[in-house]
């Protein structure tokens, strides 16, 4: 890491008074400059309950815009302003519309990875660590899940009593895994852990292990007694588990575990985020206010 510019970057921080959050898929340099790392449940907590004004969010734009929704006070900055999410734009607002006329009595689950404008229109949203938790404590017999079918498939199997109706959505990255990737891995390493993200397709997380978010898959191998591990979720997580654990073993199955859009954050784009104060979210209000009841609601059902 260029020293000088870190160097920088934290002195900007300190006259900005801002905070640095970044995700386990961002690159090592950000995740080492970052005053937290974490999933997408966490972050969107530590962004709402922190008490500095400016919060440089390193992640793709649904998570600096949940935290924008959440915290309208705040200013909240996005460094690479072109980092997206493809799951997220599969789920258009006006096909939403359309599918609950056809379902007046389901209730709209949305995952975080989805628009401001989907989460206008949803009850409530849920992340991969908390989405278990919250449809527990949905009263509702009928769920529009959107737009992760895989993620949707998985909380769906332990809610066998529940009628969901899933959207065709699915993470670009995880779905390029097959289970043949995780089989051959686990025949060449016999006592290997599978841990697998419930973004991954149903066949690849009937050989899990254990599924959780990306902060529980980093969790669950700090926790373990076990030496091998085969990650099956972007390659990013592989830097915190090789901190917490120099010991341990981490594999990745196949090729091209890696999320471009979260690569796109850079060390020099964060220092001109803060140099300039730009690219700020900004969110029109009527559709916030909407948007944070679904977000709101994930807070409150997943105690
Ligand atoms: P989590 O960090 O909540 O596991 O989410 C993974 C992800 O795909 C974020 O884009
Ligand atoms: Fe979206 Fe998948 Fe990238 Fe996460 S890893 S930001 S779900 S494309």
């Amino acid at each position: 890491m260029s020293k000088a510019l870190k160097d920088k970057i934290l002195q900007l921080k300190k006259e900005r008074q801002a905070i640095i959050l970044a995700h386990y898929y961002q690159i090592p340099e950000i995740q080492e400059i970052a005053d937290a790392v974490g999933d997408s449940y966490n972050l969107s907590k530590i962004a709402q309950g922190c008490s500095e004004q400016v919060v440089m969010f390193c992640g793709v734009r649904f998570m600096a815009e949940s935290a924008k929704i959440l915290s309208p006070e705040k200013t909240i900055l996005l460094p690479a302003a072109n980092a997206g999410c493809p799951m997220a734009d599969m789920a258009a607002y006006e096909d939403l519309l359309e599918l609950q006329k056809e379902h007046p009595n389901a209730a709209t689950v949305s995952y975080i990875n989805s628009s401001t404008e989907v989460k206008a229109i949803s009850d409530v949203c849920v992340t991969s660590s908390s989405a278990t938790k919250i449809i527990e404590n949905l009263n509702v017999d009928e769920i529009i899940f959107l737009p992760d079918k895989n993620l949707g498939g998985y909380i769906a199997e332990q809610f066998p009593n529940k009628k969901f109706i899933f959207w065709n959505g699915y993470c670009v990255v995880h779905s390029r895994i097959s289970p043949e990737d995780v089989l051959k891995m686990k025949d060449k390493i016999k006592d290997i852990v599978v841990l697998v993200h419930p973004e991954c397709e149903a066949p690849v997380r009937k050989l899990a292990d254990f599924i959780g978010s990306t902060g529980e898959i980093i969790k669950h191998a700090t926790e373990s007694s076990s030496n091998n591990f085969l990650i099956v979720t972007e390659e990013g997580v592989i830097h915190q588990l090789k901190k917490h654990n120099p010991d341990k073993n981490f594999y990745i199955p196949g090729e091209g575990m890696t999320c471009v859009n979260m690569k796109k954050t850079t060390l020099k784009n964060v220092y001109e985020g803060l140099l300039n104060m730009q690219h700020q979210i900004e969110i029109d209000e009527e559709i916030r206010i909407k948007a944070y009841n679904a977000l709101n609601n994930m807070h409150k059902l997943s105690r």
